[in-house]
């Protein structure tokens, strides 16, 4: 058997949430294979994918990655993993990210992290989409965690109004009384939906109002989820 988990922690000195992430991240690794084109998540539990691959590069892996956002970037170089620039790329072999919620039906809410936009462009154009995630992001209806839209700045007070209309409760995120910056100089608002029945429905209104770059719900993106669960592994489908 291949040792390859020496960064771990012991798992008793982890919480059970940081343990099932790392579960799911070193399983989602595995799918890896020499010479492919590997998409690189954002988020704390993309972080142990990383990490995981960063050790696996070091050990004669051979691959080239894509970041989804700047601070992934930034953590793949520090590990050695050749990066590419996306726009040399047409296609992306398997690509490891988090989510912040997700459904059986592999419906997915992300953006936590703000990197929605790259998250969802690298998504689009990987054969196979892999989710890792700890056991408190399955939820049944999408919508306890608010959901993320990007906004251009010159279209906000638009865009708030568009969605005030559809009964929901905007929110512009700030960072320490400042809006936060995206990688793409934008800003995101947080979206309270309540409970979302049809996520396929409001993705769908949301791409047609204009000055919005990208929101969190990852529809028909998913190919696999990995969920932690205690010590064990839960896979959808
Ligand atoms: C980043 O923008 C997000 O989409 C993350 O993938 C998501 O927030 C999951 O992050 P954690 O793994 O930190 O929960």
């Amino acid at each position: 058997m291949r040792e390859r988990q020496v960064f771990l922690q012991p798992v008793i000195e982890m919480n059970i949430v940081e343990t099932e992430k790392q579960l799911a991240a070193r399983e989602a690794v595995g799918y890896l294979k020499n010479s492919m084109i590997v998409g690189l998540g954002t988020g704390s539990t993309a972080h142990y994918a990383i990490k995981e691959i960063g050790y696996l590069v070091q050990q004669g892996l051979d691959i080239k990655a894509v970041a989804t956002s700047e601070s992934t970037a930034a953590l793949a170089g520090t590990l050695n993993i050749p990066l590419l620039d996306i726009n040399t790329v047409n296609s992306i072999d398997i690509t490891i990210d988090g989510a912040d919620e997700f459904t059986p039906d592999l419906f997915l809410m992300k953006g936590g992290g703000g990197a929605l936009f790259r998250e969802k462009i690298v998504a689009t154009i990987t054969k196979e989409q892999i989710i890792i995630a700890d056991s408190t992001k399955l939820v049944s209806k999408l919508g306890k965690f608010k959901l993320p839209v990007e906004v251009i700045p010159f279209a906000l007070n638009y865009v708030i109004t568009q969605i005030s209309q559809l009964k929901a409760i905007p929110l512009l995120r700030m960072v320490k009384a400042a809006p936060f910056i995206t990688d793409q100089g934008n800003y995101i608002i947080d979206i309270d939906f309540g409970l979302i029945d049809e996520p396929p429905l409001l993705a769908a209104k949301l791409d047609l109002i204009e000055g919005v770059v990208a929101h969190g719900l990852f529809i028909n993106l998913a190919n696999k989820i990995i969920m932690g669960k205690g010590n064990e592994l839960v896979l959808f489908p």
